[in-house]
């Protein structure tokens, strides 16, 4: 009898109906209409992926049919997208996934992810930190201006470096940048939505920018002859693995999945848009459609004007255009990254303080701390005070840039419990209003567990084990704290 009380316990759910009450009663300010809820789902999906990871994945694998890489990883999270679409168009609240999995799952599940979420926004703005301090040293090196390299790298890479110039390593070293920009994000999140909301519409017209340059000016110098063959034969490595051909093609698909992760980061901005139920499906799956287009559009040109197997594999895009005699678009693209990364992050911690704010709501994590929100400015002051601490130091002095992987781990098992969720709600309470909803049930929503739960079984065994580490570390924590905290808690349970 104790042992089913328990493990009803952990399976209890957080009804529809006491959500939507909630989403009645804002703690935020409703301020995001339909555009700048667009606005932000492209704000933290350009990044660096695109300029960056477009390299590797067509020179080692895709070759020219890069571009249908783009296509399968963007059906990949369209699958997703309208799944996040269905719930936040029933459950308009700010906890995305977590809270998701909390109406359907269970309160043990919920947790869990929103455990992992933190992979997905926490880590990916930390990693996101470090690689803008890449992308500003090299603007500074453009403008002919040095650093010292442990001013730039946090003490480890630092260390490498110094031995690598056969120097001492030096007694301090820290990532200045990576601290700054942090700080420079947490300002603007602390001060409100609103300015929140216009410092990403600004960068995100840079950025959108950028990319429909590389487009329009790369097409002048696409050499057809490059696209030839479009899928070049498959070839075995010495290690076993498949580069081009299909299944080159495929995994050139699991390395570019990681420059569409954002687009969910709406669904955490329900509790700030002043029509959720109609406006953040809307652009959950819109923002995800516009840079589908654009990925697809630079993936063309890119591999039109390089042969597959010369391009860059650190900076393709810029490369490519240096290449093509047209030197000064470097400085564009760099300066669009260095300005596009700041709204990934800004979204990215957005995103994560909201969630840490549901699942304080819910007693799963101290309220005094995750659950304040500002009198004045109406923003959870305090969360995102500590979540930008953290970042700052982390990105500073932790050497975390290839961690990447384990962002994309947290948001594929977020995007598989939300396709989950779907089926489980529609079996569950098919009386629910539902202005938005997936089509072809149940064939999208399966079919996006599935697709998800594939591409996590492609990440590598040391990435898989420390995810499960990490699993492990927030289930200890549950049972720990967040269990007997949770409001759904009677004190008559073990
Ligand atoms: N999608 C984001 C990027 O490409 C994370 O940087």
């Amino acid at each position: 009898m104790l042992q089913s009380t328990f493990w009803r316990s952990l399976f209890r759910t957080k009804p529809v109906e006491a959500y939507q009450n909630e989403a009645q009663q804002p703690t935020l300010r409703r301020a995001l209409g339909r555009w700048s809820l667009v606005s932000l789902g492209i704000g933290a999906i350009i990044g660096g992926g695109i300029f960056t990871l477009t390299g590797v994945a067509a020179k080692l694998y895709a070759g020219p049919a890069l571009a249908l890489s783009f296509v399968i990883a963007g059906f990949a999270c369209l699958l997703a997208a309208m799944a996040y679409a269905e719930f936040a168009s029933i459950v308009p609240v700010e906890g995305s996934a977590y809270a998701y999995s909390y109406a359907t799952v269970g309160e043990v599940v919920a947790w869990f992810i929103g455990w992992n979420l933190i992979l997905e926004y926490m880590m990916g703005a930390t990693t996101v930190a470090v690689a803008w301090s890449g992308y500003f040293d090299k603007l500074l090196h453009l403008m002919g201006l040095e650093m010292p390299y442990w001013l730039m790298n946090d003490p480890f890479t630092a260390a490498r470096k110094a031995r690598e110039l056969g120097e001492w390593p030096p007694s301090f070293a820290f990532n200045l940048p990576g601290f700054f920009i942090s700080w420079v994000v947490t300002s603007i999140l602390l001060r409100g939505i609103k300015e929140t909301a216009s410092t990403n519409n600004l960068i995100v017209f840079i950025k959108v920018g950028a990319v429909l340059f590389v487009i329009l000016a790369g097409s002048f110098f696409v050499k057809p002859e490059n696209w030839k063959p479009f899928i070049p034969a498959p070839e075995t490595d010495a290690a076993g693995n498949i580069h081009y051909g299909w299944p080159g093609i495929f995994t050139a698909a699991t390395i570019v999945f990681f420059a569409y992760i954002g687009f969910d980061a709406v669904s955490t901005q329900a509790g700030e848009a002043i029509h959720p139920r109609r406006d953040v499906p809307f652009a959950i799956v819109a923002s995800l459609l516009i840079t589908t287009l654009l990925y697809i559009g630079v993936s063309v040109v890119l591999t039109g004007m390089v042969p597959y197997k010369e391009l860059d594999e650190r900076a393709p895009v810029a490369s490519a255009f240096a290449g093509a005699g047209v030197g000064w678009a470097t400085y564009l693209i760099t300066f669009a990254a260095v300005a596009g990364l700041i709204s990934v992050m800004l979204v990215m911690l957005l995103g994560q303080t909201r969630i840490f704010l549901a699942m304080a709501k819910d007693g799963l994590l101290p309220h005094g701390i995750f659950g304040f929100v500002h009198p004045r400015y109406k923003t959870p002051f305090r969360s995102t005070l500590l979540v930008g601490a953290i970042m700052s130091l982390t990105a500073s002095f932790v050497p975390i840039v290839n961690v990447s992987e384990l962002t994309s781990l947290g948001t594929l098992l977020a995007f598989t419990l939300v396709s989950l969720s779907v089926f489980i709600l529609r079996l569950k309470r098919p009386d629910l209003e539902r202005p938005y909803k997936v089509p072809l049930w149940p064939l999208v929503s399966l079919g996006g567990v599935l697709v998800n739960i594939f591409l996590m079984s492609q990440a590598r065994k040391e990435n898989l084990r420390a995810f499960a580490i990490w699993g492990a570390i927030g289930l200890l924590l549950y049972f720990l704290y967040s269990r007997r905290h949770s409001k759904l808690h009677s004190h008559t349970e073990p």
